[in-house]
């Protein structure tokens, strides 16, 4: 049964919507303090940011795996896409900013891993100091990490851009389903 914090056919639902919402403030966030770090360089304000992007991130895998499994349980609720080419498209388009919101943080915690030097985001002891480094666990996150993450950057400003043009050339409920507007 649809309550207001489930998803419905024609919205989503409380729970759907702090996710999403809280989830897009932390990646600005994210992708702000990395921005910074290029524009700047070495610098008080990058370092800052660099201060806060390993908790940041972290915090941001734990989500993932909550939205990840909320987003099953909710599925066959959820306002559904039309069978027709941008309906396919955008239900493919979620799938793909759902592989990197996990690949990125993902590696980046293997790494941390596998540095051996210990790690306790916002305080909280999550591996310890081995002193030992693992090749295979760094490797990933050195290939891939950044690059993915501006990827999925490319990706949002192209999911923000189609829900531009839900909004003020095909004026659809697009936008208004996932802002608590119905
Ligand atoms: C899910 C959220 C995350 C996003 C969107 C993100 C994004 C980024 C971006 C855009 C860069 C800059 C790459 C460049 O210099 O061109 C970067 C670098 C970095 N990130 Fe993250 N990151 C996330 C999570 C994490 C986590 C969880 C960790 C570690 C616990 C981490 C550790 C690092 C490190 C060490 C670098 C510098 C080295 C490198 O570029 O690989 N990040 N990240
Ligand atoms: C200003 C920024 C954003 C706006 C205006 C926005 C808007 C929307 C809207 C209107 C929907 C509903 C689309 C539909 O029902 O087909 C949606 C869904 C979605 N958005 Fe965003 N979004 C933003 C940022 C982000 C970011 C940063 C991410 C991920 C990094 C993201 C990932 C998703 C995903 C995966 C969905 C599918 C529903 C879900 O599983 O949560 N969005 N967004």
């Amino acid at each position: 049964m649809a309550s207001r914090w489930t998803d419905s056919p024609q919205r989503y639902g409380l729970v759907t919507r702090l996710l999403h919402w809280s989830m897009a403030a932390l990646f600005a966030w994210q992708f702000l303090g990395m921005g910074v770090k290029l524009l700047l360089g070495r610098h008080a304000v990058t370092a800052f940011f660099v201060g806060t992007h390993k908790p940041v991130g972290t915090l941001l895998m734990l989500l993932i795996l909550l939205r990840g499994a909320w987003g099953l349980s909710q599925w066959r609720n959820r306002p559904p896409h039309p069978p027709t080419l941008v309906g396919r498209l955008a239900v493919a388009g979620h799938a793909v900013l759902y592989a990197l919101m996990f690949y990125v943080p993902a590696v980046a915690l293997l790494r941390e891993y596998g540095s051996g030097r210990g790690f306790a985001p916002w305080g909280i002891p999550l591996f310890p100091a081995t002193g030992e480094q693992v090749a295979w666990m760094l490797a990933p996150a050195n290939l891939s990490h950044g690059v993915l993450a501006w990827t999925l950057l490319a990706l949002v400003a192209g999911h923000v851009a189609m829900v531009a043009v839900h909004q003020w050339w095909w004026r659809d409920a697009t936008l208004a389903r996932m802002s608590g507007r119905l």
